[in-house]
């Protein structure tokens, strides 16, 4: 059964697409089937995955032009497949909301419901349809937060959305949890942050902290993960514990 999992936040910059990336990378590393969705026209988890831009079909093309979901699957070299993303999303962002076709994203992932094992999706920095799509067909929601004064702010209205979303017994999306990214624990009010976090979220907070690493922001240039650029990197071996976290929150129940 494919769980999908969303990657969201509000806030701008503050890990998704590298979350997605890396955990789609690790995933895959454990021979879980994996499929990753960018649903940001910003495209960044495209390119990330090391898929050409000028050679894709995305979920525009699906929408608009009955392209069927399966002409947009592309591979990447970490050996998971992706839907890209493009500018086009902004259109589609438009179309669903007007044409009130909310669950078009879930429609659409139903005939791979057996093929995957898990679909990570991630969500452009705001709560659009795009990032409503995402909610919707998610079975769990993952919160990259990085530990700064404002960070809890932007995940209250996320958390209020996934809740009356499930509350209406529209989805059965829940938070899988939070994950601290970019961490540096010499500066004293992220560890500030850090250790309020685990007070007011003692079941939520991933115990794995993704520390700020270079390795993990360079890789990207390069079309493959962090996993794959550097497998020795204290940033790769975070995600790679992440997933390992992440797996026996979900399969081990
Ligand atoms: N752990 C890390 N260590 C070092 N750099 C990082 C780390 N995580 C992310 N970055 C860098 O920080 C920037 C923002 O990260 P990322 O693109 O993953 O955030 P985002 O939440 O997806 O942003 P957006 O909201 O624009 O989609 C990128 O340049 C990325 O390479
Ligand atoms: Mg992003």
């Amino acid at each position: 059964m494919n769980k999908v999992i969303a990657i969201a936040n509000q806030k701008g910059g503050v890990g998704k697409t590298t979350t997605a990336i890396n955990l789609a990378a690790s995933l895959a590393a454990t021979k879980r089937k994996t499929l990753l969705i960018d649903l940001d026209p910003q495209g960044n988890a495209t390119t990330a995955a090391g898929i050409q831009p000028e050679k894709i079909k995305t979920l525009y093309a699906h929408y608009f032009e009955k392209a069927a979901v399966k002409e947009c699957i592309q591979t990447s070299p970490d050996n998971y497949d992706v839907i890209p993303s493009g500018e086009d999303l902004i259109a589609l962002e438009v179309a669903i909301r007007n044409d009130g076709n909310q669950g078009f994203l879930s429609s659409s992932l139903k005939p791979f419901e057996d093929f995957y094992d898990y679909t990570i999706i991630d969500t452009p920095p705001t709560l659009n349809q795009l990032t409503i799509e995402a909610l919707f067909c998610a079975s769990g929601t993952l919160i990259p937060l990085q530990c700064e004064y404002y960070s809890l702010e932007g995940i209250t209205g996320l958390m209020k959305t996934i809740e009356t979303l499930s509350s209406k017994n529209m989805t059965s999306n829940r938070v899988l949890g939070i994950v601290r990214t970019m961490v540096d624990m010499r500066n004293n009010l992220a560890k500030e942050v850090s250790d309020e976090l685990e007070k007011h979220f003692p079941s939520l907070i991933f115990n794995t902290l993704i520390p700020r690493n270079v390795k993990l922001a360079e890789a990207p240039s390069h079309g493959i993960s962090g996993i794959k650029y550097m497998p020795n990197s204290y940033g790769a071996k975070a995600y790679l514990a992440l997933a390992g976290e992440l797996i026996r929150r979900i399969e081990y129940v």
